[in-house]
């Protein structure tokens, strides 16, 4: 059960002190957004290569930018443990997903809400990590979508299926009150942003979550 805390809800004029804030979690979620394949626009390379010699905390890179072949492996490039991007945005996610591991990179893809996992089950091998949105991605702070629910069990059960350990990570509205629905579906690492960013102690929120996440598992 791992806690990635989402920079997307720091201050972004103090980025090191802010990660600095959040010691104990698991990683340090990056999400890379670039006014296309999302209605925002955040940050690119230049930053999150400031970001990695800022910290030695591993580096989950979320990218919601379009032509993710062409960008993604970049970020495995600068030393991102693990770079995610969208099968919406993706020419080729199977070689997509070996370049990434073949530049160092845990290989990761996304799917938005409503972008169904049957077409992909049989490539599910091929990531170290599969990230289900519990929002329409591009900003945070909205509300958990109950809706993808179902999708998360159809995703954990294949992941057993496959007998492959398949990290399955949920992003989006993750907060106490819908932590223990995402761990139960069967999710292991959960995004959290808002939640633990606008906690009075980020550190404890996230000891906090983690322990409902535990509780709540399969
Ligand atoms: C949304 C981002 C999320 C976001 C989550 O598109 O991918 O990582 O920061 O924020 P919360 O936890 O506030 O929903
Ligand atoms: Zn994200």
């Amino acid at each position: 059960m791992q806690i990635h805390p989402s920079i997307l809800s720091a201050d972004f004029a103090h980025l090191a002190d802010e990660i600095g804030r959040i010691e104990n979690s698991d990683a340090i979620h990056v999400d890379v957004m670039d006014n296309h394949f999302v209605p925002n626009l955040t940050m690119g390379l230049p930053v999150v290569k400031a970001i990695r010699a800022a910290t030695h905390k591993p580096l989950d890179i979320h990218l919601m930018i379009e032509d993710a072949d062409r960008w993604a492996p970049d970020y495995a490039d600068l030393g991102a443990e693990s770079v995610t991007f969208h099968v919406e945005a993706s020419g080729a996610p199977i070689r997509l997903a070996r370049e990434l591991r073949a530049r160092g990179s845990k290989a990761s893809m996304a799917l938005k809400p409503a972008t169904p996992i049957e077409p992909y089950m049989d490539m599910l091998t091929e990531l170290d990590m599969l990230l289900l949105m519990t929002v329409e991605p591009g900003f945070g702070g909205q509300s958990f979508l109950d809706v993808v629910l179902p999708k998360i069990r159809r995703a954990r059960q294949a992941i057993e299926d496959s007998g492959v350990p398949i990290a399955l990570q949920v992003d989006g509205g993750v907060a106490p009150d819908t932590i223990e629905r995402a761990a139960e579906a069967g999710a292991d690492v959960f995004v959290a942003g808002s939640a633990v960013y606008s906690a009075d102690d980020p550190s404890k929120a996230i000891d906090d979550l983690r322990a409902l996440a535990r509780n709540a598992q399969r």
